[in-house]
């Protein structure tokens, strides 16, 4: 009995001499609270750094963007491949995730070895390798000629800006192929891929092996919202807020960051921790100076250090009697699992005497239990150092979400932490007393990252379907060159039929005589009064030319129309525009005078002569009673004399078109077209009167305004036109006309947008699939929101801010689709103005007889000025459409009115010629 005390108290008596021993050779090994405090700050810190934009460059923890958006919610499904490879093992696999709901999955795998040669020879010869395993598992499997989207489990840094890309920033941990960093890994699998005929994947995702632990984890445990891996390698990933990551766009929700820690400490800020053994073993590493952190915790090196430290003791006297073997002095003897074994509660000891024979060495008692404590403290400082990492980033969750308390989950993984018996118990007890305010569950990833990896490829699959959706209905405002020369073709036939006597009364578009006959001459003088109905705005103007020097002077005012004006009666429609008058000439302090006046009336309307205009039916948005089959003219002076204030001399009736032309034309005399890009969509242009069937005189020329915007009324370009046009078109004031004009102009080019932003909420593309009741309220994308959203110099969180101005509560990824979807319609309405310019500007070519033809086109509208892409667009396609032609568009910068007012100048001079008569 005495015995066995005895026995006992030698042998506590020995141990405490050992560990006394051994404590004091690896004092700097050991951290103390403070100490782990201190580490966390730092991290925390670091991963400030690596989080800004500036600050990035330098940062040592590269805190990378994921893409990785949103932890699985159960709704993925699918079957998919996946690849696991940067562990320490390499598998090939197949992810079954079932249907909706049933949170099932079943997987398929293999391990593939990776010997040396491949993973630090040649980087195409790595990839080739991959593939061929890839292609190997297809075969046994039963997959090949089966198409199946890929995720890629690829655990070293990768810079990424979108899920499939991942730029390798260096090679970590054991591999080292050449030519490969900085280059997009999955394009170099893409290509490796290809070469195999017979397999064809798609890869869809690229995953760290913490974003595949944490999305594993996350798939059981919906908390969970941080990935750590303590294996050959370390580090972690978790869920930051949006607002916080610089290098992404976008402010809404969160996404995953690698945080790459292994690298902490490679600038310097861990110097006062790291101790000899550290620096020795960096050394002999295949990457001298990096990955710090990583080499003071993880798997690959743990084993490495405890066999430095051993050899140092042992030749320092303190173990082994001093002696040591060859193979301590042998790189790579000890390894993790070494480690892990001795440090076995029960087995540890026998454990280490085995180990350490094998080794070569005869361990005394003393050596064993000195030995097995060097590991303790090895890979206690490993577990420690974790937890002050994991401490800041729980830290930094908690405050990101304004949280007096944390309740979290953290998904774990690799070797070291799986098969080290004690570590998980010290890392979490560490972790908790770190971050008393946190309630952390470690939930181990029992399968692997590949799972997760499987549900950020089924949530990328799910999104690329998507988008091929959105890609369909945006195709449909795609046209081809021949669907454009084909719209120009047609155009020029409606053209032809306008203008000739038997057809003209059928034809769609109109092909108006306007009786304006010549271009100004300078002579023109006098004041005149204008009227400007039509267009975005109402205006009166008072117009002073000077003849002689070409300049002009105008004062306007603008006065509203409210929509029951617009769609009330003619009468009260034309009360309303008269009883601006004595307003505006009070205003000019012309009361009393009476000036002649133009009339610009954006309507389509047959005239008989110069101050003679029938409505034939209203466009846009007006629909006032009792007009349409009316003169114009006549309703205006009838509502002057109701009024019985003043008079006024109406001389001339004039479309905007008209107006525009004259206007330019003023100033350049090559001007004989004018466009209206505004509320509505027109042209008129100067034809040979010989060419006017309607008009009699073959002598000079006359102004037609075509009407364009009724071409396609006879159901010529239907093929062009799209569910969401006619849409557009049942809804308008006047539905089965102006189909053109419908297609091109302010006013719908947003209602066919929001058509379209419907169609794609009601598929659940946009929005989350809620249609809201802004978005059900008709012309709510005017103009100029348009042509805000489609500049390029705006940020997506301007559009964002646009949408939300419109009432539309959109994500970034919202916001995108938006613009795609104004820039095809805008795009296909600026072509589809080419092509009918271009139809024009050859008529005039051919007629003409020339070889080429110089031309000036007068253009107005909001669409044209204030759009940032439309009148690049229309030149381009006119130029494509219509190479012998040189056309110069040319901005009407003062509105039509200065146009309308020496066209009336112009027949006001007649006028008196023919009274002088
Ligand atoms: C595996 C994961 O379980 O753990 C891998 O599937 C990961 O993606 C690995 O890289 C990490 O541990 P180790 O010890 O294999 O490096
Ligand atoms: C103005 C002209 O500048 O542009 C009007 O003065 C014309 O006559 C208008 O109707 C067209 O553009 P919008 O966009 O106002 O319809
Ligand atoms: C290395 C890699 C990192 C990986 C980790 C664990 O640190 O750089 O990407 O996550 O090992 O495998
Ligand atoms: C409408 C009108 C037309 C006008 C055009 C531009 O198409 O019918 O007369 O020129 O809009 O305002």
């Amino acid at each position: 009995m005495f015995a066995v005390h005895l026995m006992a108290f030698y042998f506590t008596k020995l141990k405490e001499d050992q560990i006394k021993k051994v404590d004091r050779f690896l004092y700097h090994m050991r951290l103390s609270d403070e100490t782990l405090l201190d580490i966390m700050a730092r991290f925390q810190a670091e991963m400030q750094k690596g989080l800004g934009k500036d600050t990035n460059p330098t940062a040592s923890v590269k805190m990378l963007p994921t893409f990785v958006r949103a932890i699985p919610d159960g709704s993925e499904k699918g079957e998919f491949l996946s690849l696991d490879l940067g562990g320490s093992k390499f598998r090939v696999l197949k992810v079954q995730v079932s249907e909706e709901g049933k949170r099932n999955v079943q997987m398929e795998s293999q391990f593939y070895p990776t010997p040396n040669e491949i993973i630090r020879g040649n980087g195409s010869e790595l990839f080739e390798y991959v593939a061929d395993c890839l292609a190997d598992f297809m075969k046994t499997k039963g997959l090949k000629h089966k198409k199946l989207p890929l995720g890629l489990t690829f655990s070293f840094p990768c810079r990424q800006t979108k899920l499939e890309e991942g730029i390798l920033l260096s090679w970590t941990k054991k591999f080292k192929a050449r030519g490969v960093q900085d280059t997009d890994v999955v394009d170099c699998l893409a290509k490796a891929i290809k070469k195999h005929k017979d397999i064809d994947v798609d890869i869809l995702a690229l995953v760290n092996d913490t974003v595949g632990t944490m999305m594993t984890c996350a798939y059981d445990d919906p908390y969970c919202e941080v990935g750590v891996i303590i294996g050959t390698g370390t580090n972690a990933c978790y869920m930051e807020d949006m607002s916080n990551i610089d290098l992404v766009e976008g402010d809404e929700g969160r996404m995953c960051i690698n945080t790459e820690w292994g690298a902490f400490g490679d600038d310097g800020a861990l110097e006062d921790i790291r101790t000899e053994f550290d620096r020795e073993l960096d050394l002999g590493s295949l990457n001298p100076g990096k990955q710090l952190f990583e080499k003071m915790i993880s798997g690959l090196y743990l084993g490495e250090l405890v066999r430095i430290i051993l050899l140092k003791m042992a030749k320092a006297g303190l173990l082994f009697g001093g002696k040591k073997s060859s193979a301590l002095h042998t790189k790579g003897k000890i390894e993790t699992r070494h480690v892990a074994a001795m440090e076995k509660y029960k087995e540890g000891l026998a454990n280490t005497r085995e180990i350490l024979t094998d080794l070569g060495l005869e361990p005394s008692e003393a050596d064993c239990i000195a030995v097995q404590h060097v590991c303790t403290i090895v890979s206690f400082r490993s577990a420690n150092l974790c937890a002050a990492a994991l401490a800041a980033i729980l830290t930094r969750l908690r405050e990101n979400k304004k949280l007096v308390r944390l309740r979290t989950t953290v998904g774990m993984d690799g070797t070291v932490y799986k098969i080290h018996p004690q570590y998980p118990k010290r890392l979490h007890k560490v972790v908790r007393k770190l971050v008393p305010n946190c309630d952390v569950r470690f939930l181990l990833s029992e399968s692997g990252s590949t799972k997760g990896a499987a549900m950020v490829t089924a949530v990328a699959s799910r999104v690329q379907a998507q988008r091929k959706q959105i890609d369909k209905v945006l195709a449909l405002f795609q046209l081809t060159q021949e669907q454009l020369k084909a719209v120009q073709g047609k155009m020029r036939t409606e053209f032809e039929y306008g203008l000739k006597r038997d057809t003209h009364l059928l034809a769609t578009v109109k092909m108006l005589p306007t009786y304006v006959c010549g271009m100004p001459d300078g002579t023109e003088k006098g004041k005149f009064l204008a009227l400007d109905l039509g267009g975005t705005n109402f205006r009166v103007l008072l117009v002073k030319i000077r003849s002689g020097r070409r300049s002009v002077r105008m004062y306007n005012k603008i006065f509203a129309i409210p929509l029951e004006i617009m769609q009330g009666t003619g009468e009260e429609l034309f009360d309303h525009i008269v009883q601006c008058f004595p307003d505006f000439l009070d205003y000019m302090g012309l009361k009393g005078a009476q000036l002649p006046l133009g009339f610009t009336f954006s309507f389509p309307c047959r005239q008989t002569s110069i101050d003679k205009g029938t409505l034939i039916e209203w466009t846009k948005g007006f629909k006032a009673t009792d007009c349409e089959g009316e003169d114009v003219v006549d309703m205006l002076r009838e509502a002057i004399k109701r009024r019985n204030e003043f008079d006024l001399d109406i001389v001339a009736i004039v479309n905007d078109t008209v107006g525009t032309m004259m206007t330019c034309g003023y100033e350049d005399p090559n001007c004989e077209i004018g466009l209206i890009a505004g509320t509505g969509s027109n042209m008129c242009y100067m034809e040979e009167m010989k060419n006017i069937e309607l008009v009699e005189g073959d002598e000079g020329k006359m102004c037609i305004n075509t009407e364009w915007g009724g071409f396609g009324d006879n159901g010529c370009i239907d093929d062009i036109r799209t569910q969401y046009d006619k849409k557009v078109d049942e809804g308008s004031l006047n539905p089965g006309k102006q189909r053109y004009e419908k297609m091109t102009s302010g006013m719908y080019l947003g209602e066919i947008v929001r058509q379209i932003l419907i169609d794609l909420t009601k598929h659940g593309l946009l929005f989350r699939g809620q249609i809201s009741e802004r978005l059900r309220t008709r012309g709510i994308f005017e103009t100029k929101f348009l042509s805000q959203i489609e500049s390029d110099r705006l940020a997506l969180l301007q559009v964002r801010r646009i949408l939300q101005q419109l009432g539309l509560d959109s994500t970034c990824e919202d916001s995108i689709v938006v613009k795609e979807v104004c820039g095809a319609v805008s795009r296909r309405a600026a072509q589809l103005y080419g092509a009918g310019l271009a139809a024009i500007v050859e008529k005039r070519r051919e007629d003409q007889g020339l070889e080429n033809l110089k031309v000036t086109v007068g253009v107005d509208g909001t669409l044209y000025k204030l759009h940032p892409h439309f009148s690049r667009i229309l030149q381009e396609t006119v130029k494509e459409l219509a190479p012998r032609c040189d056309v110069t568009l040319m901005l009407s910068e003062d509105g039509s009115g200065k146009g309308a007012a020496l066209i009336t100048a112009v027949a006001k001079r007649l006028q008196q010629a023919q009274k002088e008569k």
